[in-house]
């Protein structure tokens, strides 16, 4: 194999799932209860912002409660020590919108599909951290205007950072996808833009992903298992 030194890691719900976040797709489409339609799109929001702020507001609390397990620790420690021994990149993309590999101490991540911790003002454009509740239309400390709104990407948005993203996909040697169902783009499609560019790509999940035939290898099982043991592997 060739040598390898840029990685590019790319993470869904199942890594949060042992810290106790549910995953989407467990249930026919309806994310707690809720049709999708009705609590992640701008339609839904514009019909009933009550009910899209009571969702987020519940998921944010849920998240801020959960700690970061021991494969998004991991990831955090690949990061580090490949940087001090100075052997390439890793570029950490989640779908999450929890914030458990930044609480665990990765420091370049992206989170293309938005934060549940950052708020944004649809008035002015200004975004802020945010740990607290929207449902009560608090004023944006900005612009002062009761217009915030969760800083999640929607279906029917762009996810955020997509140029980095694929810049760092053309450098990857190595592309590892862990805990997602392959199902919702443009994340799925990241392994075949990865296989052109020649990288290894390697699936780490509890069941195959809809797009398991594109990687190279799939390793079936629990994140917190297969993560640590993967990184061992990687700095041994
Ligand atoms: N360890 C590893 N994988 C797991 C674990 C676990 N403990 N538990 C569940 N999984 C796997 C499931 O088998 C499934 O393949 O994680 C995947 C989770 O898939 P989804 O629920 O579809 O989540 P994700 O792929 O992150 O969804 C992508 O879709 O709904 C939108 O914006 C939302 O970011 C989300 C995006």
């Amino acid at each position: 194999m060739a040598q390898i030194r840029n990685i590019l890691i790319l993470t869904g719900a199942g890594i949060s799932a042992e810290s106790g976040i549910r995953t989407f797709r467990a249930s026919d489409g309806l994310w707690e209860d809720h049709r999708i339609e009705d609590v992640a799109t701008p339609e839904g929001f514009a019909r009933d912002p009550v009910l899209v702020h009571r969702f987020y507001d519940a998921r944010r609390t849920g998240a801020l409660a959960a700690q970061p397990n021991a494969a998004h620790l991991a990831l955090a420690r690949l990061e580090r020590e490949w940087a001090q021994a100075a052997r390439g990149s890793v570029t950490l993309v989640t779908q999450n919108v929890d914030d458990l590999h930044g609480r665990a101490g990765s420091k370049g991540l992206i989170h293309m599909h938005g934060e549940l911790a950052s708020a944004w003002c649809a008035a002015c454009d200004a975004r802020h951290r945010w740990m607290g509740t929207l449902i009560d239309a608090p004023a944006c400390p900005a612009c002062g205007k009761a217009a915030l709104r969760p800083d999640i990407v929607w279906f029917g948005e762009m996810p955020y950072r997509m140029e980095e993203i694929y810049a760092a996909l053309r450098e990857a040697d190595l592309f590892v996808s862990i805990g997602t169902s392959g199902a919702v783009y443009p994340a799925a499609g990241f392994v075949r833009a990865a296989r052109e560019v020649g990288a290894r790509c390697l699936e780490l999940n509890l069941e195959r992903s809809e797009g398991s035939r594109w990687f190279h290898e799939t390793r079936l099982g629990m994140a917190g298992q297969l993560v640590p043991a993967w990184v061992e592997e990687m700095l041994g």
